[in-house]
Protein backbone atom coordinates (compact mmCIF):
# COMPACT_ATOMS: atom_id res chain seq x y z
CA UNK A 1 0.00 0.00 0.00
CA UNK A 2 1.61 3.12 -0.89
CA UNK A 3 1.22 6.36 1.54
CA UNK A 4 0.72 9.78 -0.29
CA UNK A 5 2.00 12.94 2.03
CA UNK A 6 -0.10 15.37 0.76
CA UNK A 7 0.59 19.28 1.83
CA UNK A 8 -1.99 21.78 1.43
CA UNK A 9 -4.60 18.66 1.45
CA UNK A 10 -7.51 21.20 2.69
CA UNK A 11 -6.92 23.99 0.33
CA UNK A 12 -8.72 23.91 -3.21
CA UNK A 13 -6.49 21.67 -5.58
CA UNK A 14 -5.19 19.72 -2.54
CA UNK A 15 -8.74 19.11 -1.66
CA UNK A 16 -9.71 18.06 -4.85
CA UNK A 17 -6.83 15.82 -5.14
CA UNK A 18 -7.34 13.42 -1.90
CA UNK A 19 -11.46 13.28 -2.77
CA UNK A 20 -10.07 12.26 -6.46
CA UNK A 21 -7.71 9.71 -5.21
CA UNK A 22 -9.94 8.22 -2.53
CA UNK A 23 -12.36 7.72 -4.57
CA UNK A 24 -10.04 6.20 -7.02
CA UNK A 25 -8.27 4.08 -4.93
CA UNK A 26 -10.41 3.66 -1.78
CA UNK A 27 -8.45 1.59 0.64
CA UNK A 28 -5.69 0.55 -1.18
CA UNK A 29 -3.74 3.91 -0.78
CA UNK A 30 -3.18 5.69 2.65
CA UNK A 31 -3.02 9.50 2.99
CA UNK A 32 -1.18 12.03 5.44
CA UNK A 33 -3.24 15.77 5.34
CA UNK A 34 -0.57 17.90 6.58
CA UNK A 35 -1.84 21.86 6.45
CA UNK A 36 -1.64 24.39 8.94
CA UNK A 37 -5.34 25.56 8.06
CA UNK A 38 -4.67 29.19 7.10
CA UNK A 39 -7.50 31.59 5.83
CA UNK A 40 -7.71 29.06 2.80
CA UNK A 41 -7.45 26.14 4.50
CA UNK A 42 -10.86 24.27 5.27
CA UNK A 43 -11.59 20.92 6.37
CA UNK A 44 -15.17 21.04 5.65
CA UNK A 45 -14.45 20.06 2.09
CA UNK A 46 -13.20 16.85 3.48
CA UNK A 47 -16.11 16.21 5.26
CA UNK A 48 -16.81 12.91 3.35
CA UNK A 49 -13.46 11.26 3.97
CA UNK A 50 -12.42 12.64 7.39
CA UNK A 51 -13.46 9.17 8.90
CA UNK A 52 -11.63 7.06 6.54
CA UNK A 53 -9.15 4.62 8.23
CA UNK A 54 -6.65 5.37 5.68
CA UNK A 55 -6.74 8.76 5.71
CA UNK A 56 -5.49 11.38 8.24
CA UNK A 57 -5.41 15.06 8.85
CA UNK A 58 -2.22 16.71 10.64
CA UNK A 59 -2.40 20.19 11.59
CA UNK A 60 1.22 20.81 10.82
CA UNK A 61 3.53 24.30 9.43
CA UNK A 62 5.68 22.84 6.26
CA UNK A 63 8.34 25.50 7.88
CA UNK A 64 8.01 23.43 11.26
CA UNK A 65 11.03 21.28 10.66
CA UNK A 66 10.67 19.38 14.14
CA UNK A 67 6.89 18.21 13.14
CA UNK A 68 7.77 17.47 9.43
CA UNK A 69 10.63 15.75 10.11
CA UNK A 70 8.97 13.50 12.87
CA UNK A 71 6.36 12.57 9.96
CA UNK A 72 9.10 10.78 7.83
CA UNK A 73 9.85 8.76 11.04
CA UNK A 74 6.74 7.82 11.61
CA UNK A 75 5.01 6.59 8.35
CA UNK A 76 7.38 5.43 5.57
CA UNK A 77 6.26 7.97 2.69
CA UNK A 78 6.12 7.05 -0.70
CA UNK A 79 4.94 9.57 -2.38
CA UNK A 80 4.93 13.63 -1.33
CA UNK A 81 2.37 16.12 -3.23
CA UNK A 82 3.37 18.82 -2.20
CA UNK A 83 0.57 22.03 -2.85
CA UNK A 84 1.09 23.93 0.45
CA UNK A 85 1.66 27.51 -0.66
CA UNK A 86 0.45 31.25 -0.40
CA UNK A 87 -1.01 31.00 -3.88
CA UNK A 88 -2.77 34.24 -4.51
CA UNK A 89 -1.17 37.18 -6.81
CA UNK A 90 -2.98 39.93 -4.92
CA UNK A 91 -2.15 39.30 -1.59
CA UNK A 92 1.83 38.54 -2.15
CA UNK A 93 1.76 42.07 -4.14
CA UNK A 94 0.49 42.95 -0.47
CA UNK A 95 2.37 41.09 1.37
CA UNK A 96 5.03 39.35 0.20
CA UNK A 97 7.04 37.87 3.68
CA UNK A 98 4.60 34.97 3.88
CA UNK A 99 5.05 33.83 0.39
CA UNK A 100 8.75 33.33 0.60
CA UNK A 101 8.45 31.29 4.03
CA UNK A 102 5.69 29.19 3.10
CA UNK A 103 6.46 29.02 -0.35
CA UNK A 104 10.47 28.92 0.17
CA UNK A 105 11.22 27.40 3.26
CA UNK A 106 8.58 25.21 3.62
CA UNK A 107 9.83 23.84 0.23
CA UNK A 108 13.32 23.48 1.38
CA UNK A 109 12.22 22.05 4.58
CA UNK A 110 10.18 19.44 2.58
CA UNK A 111 13.04 18.35 0.76
CA UNK A 112 15.63 17.94 3.46
CA UNK A 113 13.23 15.76 5.34
CA UNK A 114 12.28 13.78 2.53
CA UNK A 115 15.87 13.34 1.69
CA UNK A 116 16.77 12.42 4.84
CA UNK A 117 14.25 9.79 5.15
CA UNK A 118 14.72 8.27 1.44
CA UNK A 119 18.14 8.29 1.46
CA UNK A 120 20.59 5.19 1.35
CA UNK A 121 24.18 4.84 1.33
CA UNK A 122 24.07 4.57 -2.74
CA UNK A 123 21.20 6.73 -3.74
CA UNK A 124 17.24 6.95 -2.40
CA UNK A 125 15.52 4.26 -1.78
CA UNK A 126 13.45 3.07 -5.11
CA UNK A 127 9.67 3.90 -5.97
CA UNK A 128 9.90 6.99 -3.90
CA UNK A 129 8.78 10.71 -5.43
CA UNK A 130 8.63 13.80 -4.57
CA UNK A 131 6.10 16.30 -6.48
CA UNK A 132 6.45 19.99 -6.42
CA UNK A 133 3.01 21.70 -7.54
CA UNK A 134 4.09 24.66 -9.36
CA UNK A 135 2.24 26.63 -11.88
CA UNK A 136 2.65 28.23 -15.09
CA UNK A 137 3.38 32.03 -13.42
CA UNK A 138 7.19 30.67 -12.85
CA UNK A 139 7.56 31.56 -17.07
CA UNK A 140 6.30 35.34 -16.71
CA UNK A 141 4.14 36.32 -19.36
CA UNK A 142 3.47 36.67 -22.97
CA UNK A 143 3.05 39.89 -24.60
CA UNK A 144 0.81 39.45 -27.45
CA UNK A 145 -1.80 37.02 -28.49
CA UNK A 146 0.97 34.27 -29.56
CA UNK A 147 3.03 31.94 -28.00
CA UNK A 148 3.31 29.34 -25.29
CA UNK A 149 4.86 28.44 -22.59
CA UNK A 150 6.63 25.05 -22.95
CA UNK A 151 9.38 23.39 -20.36
CA UNK A 152 12.10 25.52 -21.85
CA UNK A 153 10.62 28.54 -21.77
CA UNK A 154 13.09 30.45 -19.28
CA UNK A 155 11.81 31.38 -15.53
CA UNK A 156 11.01 35.05 -15.59
CA UNK A 157 8.76 35.32 -12.81
CA UNK A 158 7.07 38.63 -11.61
CA UNK A 159 4.61 39.12 -8.80
CA UNK A 160 6.14 38.37 -5.47
CA UNK A 161 3.97 35.05 -5.63
CA UNK A 162 5.73 33.72 -8.89
CA UNK A 163 9.41 34.68 -8.07
CA UNK A 164 8.61 32.59 -4.65
CA UNK A 165 7.56 29.11 -6.62
CA UNK A 166 10.00 30.08 -9.08
CA UNK A 167 12.37 29.84 -6.40
CA UNK A 168 11.02 26.70 -5.24
CA UNK A 169 11.55 25.25 -8.45
CA UNK A 170 15.00 26.23 -8.13
CA UNK A 171 15.43 24.00 -5.06
CA UNK A 172 13.80 21.37 -6.20
CA UNK A 173 16.35 21.56 -9.75
CA UNK A 174 18.83 22.08 -7.15
CA UNK A 175 17.87 18.68 -4.87
CA UNK A 176 17.51 16.98 -8.44
CA UNK A 177 20.75 18.41 -10.09
CA UNK A 178 22.94 18.23 -6.66
CA UNK A 179 21.54 14.68 -5.07
CA UNK A 180 20.02 13.25 -7.54
CA UNK A 181 16.89 13.72 -5.36
CA UNK A 182 13.70 11.31 -6.79
CA UNK A 183 11.59 15.09 -8.04
CA UNK A 184 9.09 16.37 -10.49
CA UNK A 185 7.67 19.48 -10.74
CA UNK A 186 4.24 20.01 -12.82
CA UNK A 187 3.53 23.39 -13.90
CA UNK A 188 -0.23 23.92 -14.61
CA UNK A 189 -2.30 27.25 -15.68
CA UNK A 190 -5.12 28.67 -13.91
CA UNK A 191 -7.33 26.26 -12.22
CA UNK A 192 -11.21 26.42 -11.62
CA UNK A 193 -13.75 24.15 -9.83
CA UNK A 194 -15.48 22.85 -6.83
CA UNK A 195 -13.83 24.48 -3.41
CA UNK A 196 -11.84 27.07 -5.21
CA UNK A 197 -11.55 29.83 -2.39
CA UNK A 198 -13.56 32.99 -3.46
CA UNK A 199 -10.55 35.52 -3.56
CA UNK A 200 -9.87 33.96 -6.89
CA UNK A 201 -11.27 35.14 -10.15
CA UNK A 202 -14.03 32.61 -10.75
CA UNK A 203 -15.57 31.80 -7.64
CA UNK A 204 -15.08 35.60 -6.78
CA UNK A 205 -17.74 36.64 -9.65
CA UNK A 206 -20.09 33.67 -9.03
CA UNK A 207 -20.10 34.68 -5.24
CA UNK A 208 -20.08 38.65 -6.14
CA UNK A 209 -23.53 37.92 -9.07
CA UNK A 210 -25.44 35.83 -6.67
CA UNK A 211 -25.43 38.60 -4.16
CA UNK A 212 -25.89 41.31 -6.57
CA UNK A 213 -22.34 42.61 -5.71
CA UNK A 214 -20.15 44.65 -8.92
CA UNK A 215 -18.16 42.41 -10.77
CA UNK A 216 -14.46 43.66 -10.32
CA UNK A 217 -12.60 43.44 -13.24
CA UNK A 218 -9.25 44.70 -13.57
CA UNK A 219 -7.68 46.83 -16.10
CA UNK A 220 -9.27 46.25 -19.34
CA UNK A 221 -10.47 42.45 -18.86
CA UNK A 222 -8.17 41.78 -21.51
CA UNK A 223 -5.79 39.73 -19.75
CA UNK A 224 -5.59 36.12 -20.37
CA UNK A 225 -5.30 32.88 -18.51
CA UNK A 226 -5.18 29.25 -19.88
CA UNK A 227 -8.32 27.58 -17.63
CA UNK A 228 -8.23 23.84 -16.69
CA UNK A 229 -10.91 21.90 -14.74
CA UNK A 230 -9.36 21.01 -11.45
CA UNK A 231 -9.85 17.28 -11.89
CA UNK A 232 -7.59 17.15 -14.78
CA UNK A 233 -4.79 18.99 -13.11
CA UNK A 234 -5.85 16.17 -10.66
CA UNK A 235 -5.01 12.97 -13.03
CA UNK A 236 -1.90 15.03 -14.58
CA UNK A 237 -0.37 15.06 -10.77
CA UNK A 238 -1.24 11.50 -10.16
CA UNK A 239 0.61 10.62 -13.30
CA UNK A 240 3.38 12.48 -13.23
CA UNK A 241 3.61 11.43 -9.32
CA UNK A 242 3.45 7.50 -10.78
CA UNK A 243 5.16 7.45 -14.54
CA UNK A 244 6.68 10.88 -14.69
CA UNK A 245 10.53 10.61 -15.34
CA UNK A 246 12.29 11.27 -12.38
CA UNK A 247 13.91 14.89 -12.18
CA UNK A 248 11.54 16.46 -15.48
CA UNK A 249 9.55 19.39 -15.69
CA UNK A 250 5.93 19.00 -17.01
CA UNK A 251 3.39 21.65 -18.28
CA UNK A 252 -0.31 20.88 -17.38
CA UNK A 253 -3.01 22.87 -18.98
CA UNK A 254 -6.01 23.00 -21.16
CA UNK A 255 -5.36 24.94 -24.41
CA UNK A 256 -8.31 26.91 -23.39
CA UNK A 257 -7.60 31.07 -23.09
CA UNK A 258 -9.81 32.88 -22.36
CA UNK A 259 -9.78 36.96 -21.94
CA UNK A 260 -10.88 37.60 -18.47
CA UNK A 261 -14.01 39.46 -19.77
CA UNK A 262 -15.29 36.34 -21.41
CA UNK A 263 -14.81 34.43 -17.84
CA UNK A 264 -17.27 37.16 -16.20
CA UNK A 265 -19.81 37.33 -19.16
CA UNK A 266 -19.69 33.62 -19.24
CA UNK A 267 -20.48 33.62 -15.70
CA UNK A 268 -23.34 36.09 -15.39
CA UNK A 269 -24.91 33.99 -18.74
CA UNK A 270 -24.59 30.68 -17.03
CA UNK A 271 -26.16 31.81 -14.17
CA UNK A 272 -29.21 33.34 -15.76
CA UNK A 273 -29.29 30.21 -17.56
CA UNK A 274 -28.80 27.52 -14.39
CA UNK A 275 -31.29 29.47 -11.97
CA UNK A 276 -34.94 28.72 -12.03
CA UNK A 277 -37.25 30.95 -13.47
CA UNK A 278 -38.59 32.13 -9.82
CA UNK A 279 -35.60 32.16 -7.95
CA UNK A 280 -35.15 35.58 -6.84
CA UNK A 281 -31.30 36.18 -7.42
CA UNK A 282 -32.32 36.04 -11.19
CA UNK A 283 -33.21 39.18 -10.82
CA UNK A 284 -29.86 40.49 -8.66
CA UNK A 285 -27.48 39.25 -12.08
CA UNK A 286 -27.09 41.52 -14.94
CA UNK A 287 -23.95 42.62 -17.18
CA UNK A 288 -24.51 45.84 -15.47
CA UNK A 289 -22.51 44.48 -12.28
CA UNK A 290 -19.41 44.55 -14.86
CA UNK A 291 -17.22 47.35 -12.96
CA UNK A 292 -14.01 47.90 -14.58
CA UNK A 293 -11.72 48.41 -11.24
CA UNK A 294 -7.86 49.86 -11.30
CA UNK A 295 -5.55 47.01 -12.66
CA UNK A 296 -3.31 44.87 -10.68
CA UNK A 297 0.27 45.93 -9.99
CA UNK A 298 2.60 44.53 -13.02
CA UNK A 299 -0.44 42.58 -14.27
CA UNK A 300 0.77 39.51 -16.44
CA UNK A 301 -1.03 39.85 -19.39
CA UNK A 302 -1.17 36.48 -20.80
CA UNK A 303 -0.38 32.76 -19.90
CA UNK A 304 -0.81 29.90 -22.27
CA UNK A 305 0.89 27.05 -21.84
CA UNK A 306 1.74 24.21 -24.13
CA UNK A 307 1.32 20.35 -22.40
CA UNK A 308 2.78 18.45 -25.35
CA UNK A 309 5.08 17.08 -23.44
CA UNK A 310 2.99 15.30 -20.64
CA UNK A 311 0.91 14.38 -23.78
CA UNK A 312 3.60 12.64 -25.63
CA UNK A 313 5.12 11.09 -22.80
CA UNK A 314 2.28 10.26 -20.04
CA UNK A 315 -0.18 10.16 -22.48
CA UNK A 316 -2.28 13.15 -20.75
CA UNK A 317 -4.97 15.10 -22.15
CA UNK A 318 -7.57 17.14 -20.81
CA UNK A 319 -10.96 15.89 -20.51
CA UNK A 320 -13.42 18.51 -19.27
CA UNK A 321 -14.49 21.06 -21.91
CA UNK A 322 -14.61 24.38 -20.36
CA UNK A 323 -18.13 24.93 -21.42
CA UNK A 324 -18.77 21.65 -19.72
CA UNK A 325 -16.39 22.70 -16.38
CA UNK A 326 -17.84 26.04 -15.61
CA UNK A 327 -21.34 24.92 -15.53
CA UNK A 328 -19.85 21.80 -13.21
CA UNK A 329 -18.31 24.40 -11.41
CA UNK A 330 -21.39 27.19 -10.68
CA UNK A 331 -23.76 23.89 -10.06
CA UNK A 332 -21.60 22.78 -7.38
CA UNK A 333 -21.29 26.77 -6.07
CA UNK A 334 -25.58 26.87 -6.39
CA UNK A 335 -25.38 23.66 -4.24
CA UNK A 336 -22.37 24.78 -1.77
CA UNK A 337 -24.56 27.75 -1.07
CA UNK A 338 -23.63 27.28 3.05
CA UNK A 339 -20.00 26.54 2.35
CA UNK A 340 -19.75 30.12 0.41
CA UNK A 341 -21.38 32.06 3.41
CA UNK A 342 -19.39 30.47 5.97
CA UNK A 343 -15.65 31.42 4.10
CA UNK A 344 -16.99 34.75 3.24
CA UNK A 345 -17.77 36.04 6.68
CA UNK A 346 -15.55 37.28 9.33
CA UNK A 347 -11.98 37.74 7.59
CA UNK A 348 -13.21 37.30 3.99
CA UNK A 349 -14.96 40.74 4.57
CA UNK A 350 -12.09 42.48 5.56
CA UNK A 351 -10.05 41.32 3.24
CA UNK A 352 -12.50 42.43 0.36
CA UNK A 353 -12.85 45.91 1.95
CA UNK A 354 -9.42 46.53 1.85
CA UNK A 355 -8.85 45.03 -1.53
CA UNK A 356 -11.64 45.96 -3.16
CA UNK A 357 -13.03 49.59 -1.81
CA UNK A 358 -16.32 49.17 -3.75
P1 LIG B 1 -5.08 27.31 -1.80
O1 LIG B 1 -4.64 28.67 -1.37
O2 LIG B 1 -6.52 27.06 -2.07
O3 LIG B 1 -4.64 26.25 -0.68
C1 LIG B 1 -3.39 26.28 -0.05
C2 LIG B 1 -3.43 25.33 1.14
O4 LIG B 1 -2.12 25.32 1.73
C3 LIG B 1 -4.41 25.75 2.22
O5 LIG B 1 -5.13 24.64 2.69
C4 LIG B 1 -3.51 26.31 3.32
O6 LIG B 1 -4.06 26.16 4.63
C5 LIG B 1 -2.26 25.46 3.14
N1 LIG B 1 -1.05 26.13 3.65
C6 LIG B 1 -0.65 27.41 3.41
N2 LIG B 1 0.49 27.67 4.08
C7 LIG B 1 0.83 26.52 4.74
C8 LIG B 1 1.90 26.14 5.59
N3 LIG B 1 2.87 27.02 5.91
N4 LIG B 1 1.93 24.89 6.09
C9 LIG B 1 0.94 24.00 5.79
N5 LIG B 1 -0.11 24.31 5.01
C10 LIG B 1 -0.16 25.55 4.49
O7 LIG B 1 -4.17 26.95 -3.05
P2 LIG B 1 -4.52 26.11 -4.35
O8 LIG B 1 -5.16 26.99 -5.33
O9 LIG B 1 -5.18 24.85 -3.94
O10 LIG B 1 -3.05 25.80 -4.88
C11 LIG B 1 -2.35 24.63 -4.44
C12 LIG B 1 -0.99 24.60 -5.10
O11 LIG B 1 -1.15 24.58 -6.51
C13 LIG B 1 -0.12 25.81 -4.79
O12 LIG B 1 1.20 25.37 -4.61
C14 LIG B 1 -0.25 26.68 -6.03
O13 LIG B 1 0.91 27.46 -6.22
C15 LIG B 1 -0.40 25.62 -7.10
N6 LIG B 1 -1.14 26.04 -8.31
C16 LIG B 1 -2.39 26.61 -8.18
C17 LIG B 1 -3.10 26.96 -9.33
C18 LIG B 1 -4.48 27.54 -9.25
O14 LIG B 1 -5.03 27.94 -10.26
N7 LIG B 1 -5.11 27.61 -8.09
C19 LIG B 1 -2.53 26.74 -10.59
C20 LIG B 1 -1.25 26.16 -10.68
C21 LIG B 1 -0.58 25.81 -9.52
P1 LIG C 1 -6.68 35.05 -10.24
O1 LIG C 1 -7.87 34.15 -10.13
O2 LIG C 1 -6.28 35.85 -9.05
O3 LIG C 1 -5.48 34.14 -10.76
P2 LIG C 1 -3.99 34.56 -11.28
O4 LIG C 1 -3.76 35.99 -11.00
O5 LIG C 1 -3.09 33.70 -10.47
O6 LIG C 1 -3.98 34.24 -12.73
O7 LIG C 1 -6.93 36.06 -11.44
C1 LIG C 1 -7.21 35.60 -12.75
C2 LIG C 1 -7.30 36.81 -13.66
O8 LIG C 1 -8.46 37.58 -13.30
C3 LIG C 1 -6.13 37.77 -13.54
O9 LIG C 1 -5.82 38.30 -14.82
C4 LIG C 1 -6.63 38.87 -12.63
C5 LIG C 1 -8.12 38.92 -12.95
N1 LIG C 1 -9.01 39.32 -11.81
C6 LIG C 1 -9.92 40.35 -11.98
O10 LIG C 1 -10.02 40.98 -13.06
N2 LIG C 1 -10.73 40.68 -10.93
C7 LIG C 1 -10.66 40.05 -9.72
O11 LIG C 1 -11.41 40.41 -8.80
C8 LIG C 1 -9.72 38.96 -9.59
C9 LIG C 1 -9.61 38.23 -8.29
C10 LIG C 1 -8.92 38.63 -10.67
Amino acid sequence: MKTYLVTGGAGFIGSNFILYMLKKYQEEIKIINVDCLTYAGNLENLKEVENQKNYKFLKVDVCDKEAILKIFQTYEIDRVIHFAAESHVDRSIRNPEVFVNTNVLGTLNLLNAAKLAWETEDGFKPGKKYLQVSTDEVYGALEGEEGYFYETTPLDPHSPYSASKTSADLMVKSYVDTFHFPANITRCSNNYGPYQFPEKLIPLMIHNALNGKKLPVYGSGKNVRDWLYVEDHCRAIELVAENGKAGEVYNVGGHNEKKNIEIVTTIIDTLLEMLPTDDPRRKLISHDLITYVEDRKGHDFRYAIAPDKIKAELGWEPETPFSEGIKLTIAWYLEHMEWMERITKGEYQKYYETMYRM
